[in-house]
């Protein structure tokens, strides 16, 4: 059994894309369409209600496109939505939360850090992940709402950049963390700042590639996966500017794309 329906993978902009291209690295045959709700971005500061209506229309959207399994490919958007939207559609959804779990395996002082959005950290679902663990580990956490924008607007380089992750984990640092969890998917293209930030002093958890190993295993599971082996198309779509984003889109993504519109 196979299917050659695509994967729809979205989030409120571009940090998805770092999903993304783990999921075309580990399933390089798989069609992708990938939506970024630029328009409505950053979910981070925005409500449980408006995050949940954004998701809801978004994944109407990719079962129109005919997806076979939907990535939430924003922690924000997981922690608020997902048991939600699991009840009410039948499409398989698999989501991405703060890797709390392998930090605190990992963890030999005990004591570790999460950076995530403000959104993220004020829900029901991180505190509920955080207060399994917290017996176990001190959770230090860390809201970061600077981080998006310097992504959306491809300054994820920058000495602001730089400047920016050093206020945000300094103080992580100074409470003892040895691990640093990127519980946001934007942070992922944050790395070489946050790495100048951490120095030798702490590792970073970064989940994107177990979430597409996760992906491989539901496939198998479900028997959905493309067994054509050829190479997978990507097809990208913004609920924003497609001539201000694309140029950001295509430097994420790696390759020169091109962007459709569509506001669900
Ligand atoms: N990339 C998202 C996340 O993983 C949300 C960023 C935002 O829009 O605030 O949390």
């Amino acid at each position: 059994v196979n299917s050659n329906k695509p994967i729809g993978i979205f989030d409120s902009g571009l940090g998805g894309l770092s999903i993304c291209r783990a999921v075309k690295g580990m399933l390089p045959d798989e069609d992708i369409i990938y939506f970024a709700d630029t328009h409505y971005a950053p979910y981070g500061s925005k409500s449980k209600k408006t995050i949940t209506e954004r998701a809801e229309s978004i994944i109407q959207f990719l079962i129109a496109k005919d997806c076979k399994l939907i990535i939430i490919a924003c922690n924000t958007a997981t922690v608020t939505t997902i048991k939600m939207l699991r009840l009410k559609y039948a499409i398989p959804i698999i989501g991405i939360e703060p890797g709390i779990k392998p930090a605190s395996l990992n963890s030999k002082k005990g004591v570790i850090g999460v950076l995530a959005t403000e959104q993220t950290l004020k829900s029901d679902s991180f505190h509920t992940l955080k207060a399994q663990y917290s017996s176990s580990v001190t959770i230090n956490v860390q809201a970061c709402p600077d981080f998006v924008n310097l992504v959306e607007s491809t300054n994820h380089e920058s000495s602001i950049a730089i400047d920016t992750a050093e206020s945000y984990i300094r103080p992580l640092l100074a409470a003892g963390c040895d691990q640093i969890v990127l519980g946001c998917t934007h942070f992922s293209f944050l790395m070489s700042a946050i790495r100048l930030a951490v120095g030798n002093q702490a590792e970073i958890i970064d989940t994107a590639v177990p979430v597409a190993e996760e992906v491989k295993r539901k496939l198998q599971q479900l028997q959905i996966s493309n067994q054509e082996k050829i190479s997978g198309v990507a097809k990208f779509w913004t609920s924003g500017d497609v001539t201000m984003a694309t140029p950001a889109v295509s430097q994420l993504w790696g390759q020169a794309v091109t962007l459709s519109y569509a506001q669900p």
